[in-house]
């Protein structure tokens, strides 16, 4: 049938909304040619990433800085992390050339009317789409925490689709904005008992690792956190490339339950637990807040640091979203990190901050943090509670 667009996705394409409208609908086009989609859908929210200077380079920067001359986003649109806290850069030992860049994109996207509140948690802090809601988020947790924990429909979007979707409030109707291909197709019975948020990101590897894209059907869950839950969404799409999963009595969606079953031990997990753990890991990093730290988060953390000073030679990064860490500072918990030598840093994560070389060993209770900790910045890293993460850093 083809791809079939209404008068207005047309004159969009004409060019007669302006030029950023005209080559993000060009975008979106191609896209749902390539996907054999048979229309576009408006999309309510959109979520960007590649957003870190570290990431885009000066390429990805004119890029931005073109789409800004006449770019205007028509739905709620949020960033993901920068490579550093918008304001407080300089304490965290940012470089300047670097933090002159990195203010240069934001710019850019807020130029287009971009909210420029720079999280991975964007559904935290106001970007929250409802039960079968169509957006279209890059950044993969946030993706699977969207699709699967709320029951919105997105496809894994990239950072230049993401900014088309925004720009014309549209996306091509694919993927898992469609029904079938939301169904399970694996189940996962988990016979181990899971305790916080890194026993929740390991169970996202072991799931990962074995899946093969296939959607998961998890039983044997009781309950889980928002916290647990954005861990192990985190985790379960970097090792296996998932947009969404299924946990019976958790998430909302409904599908048909696959006989397919595979079974997860508490061994499966020791054994994800070494695989992260490197045996001669020098500890000199200690961040948690992978995916970007709740508030509830930040307060227990606060109350372990609270009267404690963070050993000499280590770092401690508690990365979070901006209107978190407002929301800390007044609630006294920023004072009470920040005291104790820790950083609550906002607007930038471990991962996507210009790190490489700074440190030696991370450790941190994300599994996400560990993947990209080894492979990006060359960190060795140990996973663990957030509890045995502060004590690490303040011994
Ligand atoms: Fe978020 Fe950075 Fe982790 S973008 S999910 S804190 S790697």
């Amino acid at each position: 049938m083809g791809l079939e667009l209404t008068r207005e996705e047309q004159r969009m394409l004409d060019g007669e909304y302006g030029k950023a409208t005209r080559k993000a609908m060009e975008i979106i086009t191609t896209l749902g040619e390539i996907y054999g989609a048979n229309r576009l859908i408006p999309v309510s929210s959109v979520q960007i990433a590649g957003v870190s200077y570290h990431n885009l380079g000066e390429a990805g920067l004119e890029y931005l800085a073109e789409m800004a001359e006449d770019g205007k986003v028509r739905v709620l649109t949020t960033l993901n992390p920068a490579g550093m806290d918008l304001t407080e850069w300089k304490k965290h030992g940012i470089p300047e050339d670097f933090a002159v860049n990195q203010q240069r994109v934001v710019e850019a996207f807020a130029k287009m009317g971009v909210i420029t509140t720079c999280t991975c948690t964007p559904y935290l802090i106001g970007n929250l789409p409802h039960y079968g809601e169509h957006i279209a988020w890059a950044e993969s947790s946030a993706v699977c925490f969207a699709n699967s924990v709320i029951g919105a429909r997105t496809n894994r979007e990239g950072g230049p689709s993401a900014l088309a979707a925004a720009l014309t409030g549209r996306t091509a109707e694919y993927g898992l904005h469609l029904d079938e291909n939301r169904y399970a197709q694996v189940k996962y019975e988990v016979q181990a008992e899971l305790k916080g948020t890194d026993d929740f990101g390991l169970l996202g590897k072991v799931i990962g690792d074995r899946t093969k894209k296939k959607i998961p059907y998890i039983v044997g869950i009781k309950s889980a956190t928002t916290e647990e839950l954005k861990s192990f969404c985190a985790s379960v799409a970097t090792y296996g490339g998932l947009g969404i999963f299924h946990m019976e009595g958790i998430t909302p969606n409904q599908t048909p339950v696959p006989d397919e079953t595979e079974i997860v031990t508490s061994e499966d997990l020791a054994d994800a637990r070494d695989a992260l753990d490197d045996e001669d890991a020098e500890i000199d990093f200690i961040s948690i807040g992978c995916p970007h730290a709740s508030i509830k988060e930040i307060a227990r953390i606060a109350e372990l640091l609270d009267g404690k000073t963070v050993a000499e030679g280590k770092t401690v990064w508690i990365t979070t979203a901006r209107p978190t860490k407002d929301l800390a500072i007044k609630m006294g918990y920023y004072d009470k990190i920040e005291r104790a030598g820790a950083f609550l840093v906002s607007d930038a994560c471990c991962a996507v901050a210009p790190l490489k070389g700074r440190f030696k060993g991370l450790m941190t209770d994300s599994a996400k943090a560990c993947f990209y900790a080894r492979g990006k910045n060359k960190f060795k890293t140990e996973i663990r509670t957030v509890e045995e993460c502060i004590k690490e850093a303040i011994s």
